[in-house]
């Protein structure tokens, strides 16, 4: 079964063909990010305007290798995201399951981020534990199934990438700042592999609950560049990744302990970050654990997570009754 994805909630317009929810036929990506660098974050009405110039070049280069007429179904993403944005895939996608009498599968980004797992010659085994660390968003949930996720916690004010966006606006690094921070990171780490990085807070790490807080690192960020001016900024990127990889490390581990998955998955941009994927791998291997990560293209923002997640939870749609939900959760079934 093909499927044709469409993926539009932020600041990426993308759209992709995906067989049997495992195979990449094809996947095409525009990102409007470069855009943004210069306001140092989104404004949601530039996006949706690159959006709706991006949808049909992106939809069309997608369908080169596959006639619309071979697609079974069109997935595409309704929230959570812009509401500008998230409406121009939406109409994109009705529009052409309207013409084409194509059935609609309407997929929740946020679980489409997990999937990004399935497009593998080897799929995980459930209950997967599943840490799920976006821009917007940081969850961590037991995936039982297809369709049945339990939340068992996530951030309770900054979503693990908004906080290395917010740090590296501070440090006057550019945006998305996870990959800025990450490479900065990289530079002092490679340098000085023995140094200790503890200069940062870890909230909430010894706390009974699988729940995360950020917003005291970019604080703290700023307390410090304020009183230490000539500070190597390299240094500040490795402390402030450290902060945030430990953290992130000791709940999914402590969750772990407590329900007993039989994998141990990572998703959203955040994966893509290098010293968390080695951390996590590290860990498992200690933990005997099956482990998985995508690569990093299909950990940020992409079409081919919603293709496979629509393939994997067929739940066909009217035309008329698909509507964007900015504020859909994890927890919600589209
Ligand atoms: O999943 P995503 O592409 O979009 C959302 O659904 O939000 O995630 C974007 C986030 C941004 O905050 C960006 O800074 C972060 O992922 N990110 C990274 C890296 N690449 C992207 N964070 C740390 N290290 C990276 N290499
Ligand atoms: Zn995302």
């Amino acid at each position: 079964m093909k499927i044709l994805g469409i993926e539009s909630s932020c600041d990426e317009t993308a759209a992709a063909v995906v067989e049997d929810g495992v195979k990449i036929i094809s996947s095409v990506v525009a990102s409007s990010a470069e855009m943004h660098v210069k306001t140092g974050g989104i404004i949601p009405e530039k996006a949706a305007r690159e959006q709706l110039k991006s949808i049909i070049p992106v939809i069309n280069e997608a369908l080169k290798e596959t006639k619309i007429e071979n697609i079974d179904a069109i997935g595409v993403t309704i929230g959570p995201g812009l509401i500008g944005s998230l409406l121009v895939g939406i109409e994109a996608a009705r529009t052409l399951a309207y013409t084409f009498r194509k059935p609609i599968i309407p997929v929740n980004h946020l679980i489409a981020h997990i999937y990004a797992n399935f497009i593998n010659d080897k799929v995980p085994q459930f209950p997967c534990l599943c840490l799920v660390v976006s821009g917007g968003h940081s969850d961590l949930v037991l995936m039982k199934d297809h369709g049945h996720l339990e939340w068992i916690g996530g951030t309770r004010d900054d979503a693990a990438g908004e906080a290395f966006d917010k740090t590296a606006r501070l440090l006057g690094l550019p945006y998305p700042g996870g990959p800025a921070i990450g490479l900065g990171a990289k530079t002092f780490i490679d340098n000085n592999p023995d140094f200790e990085l503890s200069l940062f807070p870890r909230p909430m790490i010894n706390d009974d609950n699988f729940d995360f807080s950020f917003s005291g690192l970019k604080t703290a960020v700023l307390r410090y560049t304020e009183n230490n001016k000539d500070i190597d900024k390299n240094r500040l990127c490795a402390e402030i990744q450290q902060a945030i990889v430990d953290v992130l490390l000791k709940k999914t581990i402590k969750a772990v302990g407590f329900y007993k998955p039989k994998s141990l998955l990572l998703a959203g941009g955040v994966a893509a970050n290098n010293h968390l994927r080695e951390n996590f791998v590290k860990k498992a291997e200690e933990l005997n654990l099956p482990f998985y990560c995508p690569p990093r293209l299909l950990c940020t923002d992409n079409a081919a997570t919603i293709a496979s997640c629509a393939f994997f939870n067929q739940k066909l749609y009217p035309v008329e009754k698909i509507e964007a939900n900015p504020e859909l959760t994890i927890n919600d079934a589209p």
